[in-house]
């Protein structure tokens, strides 16, 4: 294929299976230019060897600094720009609060929040000069609500959706985009080879937890949500001139963060007067 200098330059962070790969595909299909990057390069091999000169290969450990500048310079110096960054990298860890390890939490942290973070202030630097780009933060309907035996990787992705929301208002007037994405149930690798379970297992939480990891059995290689579409409407938010904050990917997670929002609704408004009575009684005779 002709290069076509007009084409986008993106950037994705866990190409090997999943998300990261449909996007990759679907990205190099249409005549972007890609520098896919995964822990395991060859395994981007077949891929990149079919589009030689719209793809690159790199090895990114999104939690190895060094090699998350290596690859930016690499990208830079490849293609000259980056137009769009997908935060894509993360797992899941299964374990109620009181079942995870400390090196377990800080571990998920490293990669869902702190490797999501490397990137970014690494590409952002780029793109501020250049007066534009898009950051697509691949959160999850568990960035939005929290889930039993999900507690710690609900908090990386709740992380990841507070620092992106501050994020898109101090680069909003360099031209840059941030998109936070949240997906639902996807037949990925995610919730089968990807997923961490808590070494510790406590029976009091059998009951809870451990329906989560029976859940995640049947979940695994059966869920509805198909990562080429989920790439597509992605792609289609980055074409948008005017891209959404967030991003809700699947009917489930739809449903889930409606769901979430009524309950917040309905809790303010019950709690409102005691909400509401928590001034100085100064403040209060200042306004009679
Ligand atoms: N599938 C779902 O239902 C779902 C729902 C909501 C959110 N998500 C999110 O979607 C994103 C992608 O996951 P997926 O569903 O596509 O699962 P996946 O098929 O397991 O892919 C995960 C990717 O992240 C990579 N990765 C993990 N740790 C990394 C690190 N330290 N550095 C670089 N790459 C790393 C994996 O690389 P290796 O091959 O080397 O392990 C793999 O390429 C994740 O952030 C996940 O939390 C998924």
């Amino acid at each position: 294929m002709m290069t076509n200098h007009n084409a986008k330059v993106w950037f994705i962070t866990g190409c090997s299976t999943g998300f990261g790969r449909a996007l990759a595909e679907v990205v190099l299909k249409q005549g972007d230019r890609l520098i896919a990057t995964a822990r395991k390069p060859e395994q981007l091999s077949e891929l990149v060897n079919s589009f030689p000169d719209t793809a690159k290969a790199v090895r990114l450990d999104v939690t190895n600094r060094q090699e998350v500048d290596e690859a930016v310079n690499t990208a830079l110096s490849t293609f000259g720009q980056i137009d769009v960054l997908v935060n894509n990298a993360g797992y899941g860890l299964l374990g109620a609060i009181e079942e995870v390890s400390d090196s377990e939490v800080r571990a998920q942290f490293e990669t869902n929040f702190f490797g999501a973070l490397n990137v970014t202030q690494a590409v952002l630097t780029h793109m501020r000069s250049h007066h534009s780009g898009h950051i697509l933060n691949i959160s999850s309907v568990g960035g939005f609500s929290g889930f039993t035996g999900f507690g710690i990787y609900n908090a990386t992705k709740f992380a990841l959706e507070g620092a992106s929301e501050a994020l898109a208002q101090e680069v909003a007037p360099f031209g840059i985009h941030v998109t936070i994405v949240e997906p639902g149930g996807f037949r990925t690798d995610w919730a089968g080879r990807s997923m961490v379970r808590s070494a510790c297992e406590i029976e009091d939480y059998a009951e809870l937890s451990g329906q989560t990891r029976n859940w995640m059995d049947r979940e695994d290689g059966n869920q509805v949500g198909d990562p080429a579409r989920a790439a597509t409407a992605m792609i289609e938010v980055v074409n948008s001139s005017q891209p959404p904050l967030r991003l809700v990917l699947g009917a489930d997670a739809l449903e889930r963060i409606r769901g979430e929002l009524r309950s917040v609704a309905e809790e303010l408004d019950r709690w409102e007067a005691t909400s509401v009575n928590t001034a100085f009684s100064q403040t209060a005779s200042f306004a009679v």
